[in-house]
């Protein structure tokens, strides 16, 4: 099946779908699209000849543009929406006692998939630690590691507050996880180069999607610390085979709401 086929009663002979190829694999010399000879290999898959073809000209073997999910134009944020969107996000760390239902994590977690990574090679794979008990059980090697940093590396350690974060959760403070209902691991293949960003994007996005849903997260540094580098830890998440988790996010329905938007140092910019 060719890579490529377009509907030529439709196609208005733009080269839209051309200029925005990002492998430069579709030529439009000839007043019509056609792939390179030889260039269907450099095709990343990422379906923006399709998504962008005005006229629903261009079908991919991999996709139609039936296949592609409406845009509601009336339904994007102006830039005042956009300011309030962004800012409104919080770190959470009171949940309530309630778990959210496994549909909606699934949802939210297909909109966090649609982030940006590198070569469109959407490398990431996510964990979900569902159960409260579990989280539990697994921040007992959390706290492992953290006794092992202490011991063994305390030039890392201390910077890092283990001791203080140790003494906490063994007196009943939860500091690692704030008592979340559940943990939302993105993970990859450690050899793809293109994971650790693309798993930080994810989960980026994952944050920010929640709120909309009236839920909300925080990232859950220390764990994911200890879940990259002790591997009792790995061995008990059992994530597959050379992958590692890039980022870990607490994940419940918020306890409190925010009243306010507290204000971030005013950036420093060069070059303008
Ligand atoms: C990579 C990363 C790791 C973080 N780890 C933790 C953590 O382990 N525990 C925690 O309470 N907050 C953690 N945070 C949240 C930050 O403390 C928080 O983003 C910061 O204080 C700013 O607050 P805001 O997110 O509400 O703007 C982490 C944030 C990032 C980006």
């Amino acid at each position: 099946m060719a890579l490529i086929t377009i509907d030529q009663e439709k196609c208005v002979k733009d080269g839209i779908c051309a200029a925005e190829c990002p492998g430069l694999i579709i030529n439009f010399k000839n007043g019509t699209p056609e792939v390179v000879k030889g260039a269907e290999h450099f095709c990343i898959n990422c379906g923006h000849c399709v998504a962008v073809c005005p006229t629903g000209a261009l079908s991919h073997k991999n996709l139609s543009p039936e296949e592609c999910m409406e845009i509601k134009r009336e339904f994007l944020p102006n830039p005042e929406q956009m300011e309030l969107f962004l800012r409104y996000r919080r770190s959470i760390r009171s949940y309530k006692k309630k778990q959210i239902p496994k549909e909606l994590l699934e949802q939210v977690i297909a909109i966090a998939s649609h982030a940006p990574s590198g070569h469109n090679r959407q490398p990431v794979q996510w964990h979900v630690i569902y159960e409260r008990e579990e989280i539990t059980k697994l921040c007992g090697h959390v706290i492992d590691w953290m006794k092992w940093m202490i011991k063994e590396k305390p030039e890392m350690a201390k910077p890092m507050e283990l001791e203080l974060v140790v003494t906490g959760y063994e007196a009943g403070n939860d500091i690692l996880t704030r008592g979340t209902p559940h943990l939302i691991l993105a993970h990859g293949n450690r050899n793809d180069f293109s994971s650790e960003s693309a798993a930080t994007i994810a989960l980026t996005w994952l944050e920010l999607a929640l709120p909309s849903f009236g839920l909300g997260g925080c990232w859950c540094g220390y764990f994911n610390a200890a879940a990259m580098f002790w591997s009792p830890l790995q061995k008990a998440l059992g994530l597959p085979k050379n992958h590692l988790s890039y980022g870990t996010m607490m994940v419940g329905y918020p306890k409190y709401q925010y009243h306010r938007i507290p204000p971030r140092n005013k950036p420093v910019i060069t070059g303008l």
